[in-house]
């Protein structure tokens, strides 16, 4: 049995202020929430402080939105896997369809990252999905295959286990249009299918896979009522405490 696992990835948004009066309502709301693991992704600025807050918590961690590969050097604006560990984050999304579309990221790149932040300890949340034009076209398979078999490539079963998977349909990213639970049901099938392809079938049974893409309270329990589907990576209802924990409790 896979525990469920929920992620606020809060984007651009979010001061320190913000996130202190935040917690204060949304750890209220989640404190007895103790079936599932939680995550906070905060922008940079406010990782350390929500790092802090979570250090007395022991089923809410906190996690980077993005990391590059290398441990040091110069690269103006980077941050590296040990860095964000310093801060006893325990997580990274890696792959965010806004980092593929808007700052080039290459499953190679995707790749690089989630080992470096494998090889630091952080479990990666590598996010994968296609475009409403590809899903159109009939290329849903395909292009979650080669996303799949680029970003994972050359990670041992072993390590593998503990990777998150979020798949997050370009389409239904902050749209209000989100995919249905069958849709879901049958995309996370198929990426366990491709899964058992690259690793074997016991390794592909213990990956959570998460869904992303317009998931609010009131869609919650359908997505989380399918067999595959391990969890939620949040944006925009994750943004309003009250929402966000509405979320956790629904898949709790
Ligand atoms: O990382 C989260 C996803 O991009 C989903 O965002 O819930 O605003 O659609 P959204």
């Amino acid at each position: 049995m896979r525990k469920k696992i929920i992620a606020a990835n809060w984007k651009m948004n979010q001061t320190i202020a913000d996130a202190a009066s935040y917690l204060d309502s949304f750890l209220l709301e989640v404190a007895d929430e103790k079936r599932i693991d939680i995550v906070i992704v905060p922008p940079f600025t406010a990782l350390a402080y929500v790092s802090e807050r979570l250090s007395k918590v022991q089923h809410v961690k906190s996690g980077a939105q993005n990391m590059h590969w290398e441990k040091n050097g110069a690269f103006t604006g980077e941050i590296s896997a040990g860095m964000i560990r310093e801060l006893f984050a325990r997580y990274v999304v890696l792959g965010h369809s806004e980092r593929r579309t808007l700052f080039g990221e290459t499953d190679e790149i995707v790749n690089k990252k989630t080992k470096a932040a494998i090889a630091a300890t952080l479990t990666p949340i590598v996010c994968i999905g296609e475009t409403l034009a590809e899903r159109d076209a009939g290329q849903v398979e395909q292009v979650l295959h080669t996303q799949l078999t680029g970003s994972l490539a050359g990670i041992p079963a072993k390590e593998l286990a503990d990777v998150v998977l979020a798949y997050e349909p370009v389409w239904a990213i902050g749209t209000g249009r989100t995919a249905t639970p069958e849709q879901a049901q049958e995309a996370h099938a198929y990426i366990r299918k491709v899964l058992a392809e690259i690793s074997d079938a016991a390794t592909a049974e213990k990956v959570r896979i998460q869904y992303g893409g317009s998931v609010k309270p009131g869609n919650t329990g359908a997505l989380m009522g399918q067999p595959d589907i391990d969890g939620a990576l949040v944006g925009g209802a994750s943004l309003v405490a009250r929402d966000f924990a509405e979320i956790v409790k629904i898949s709790a």
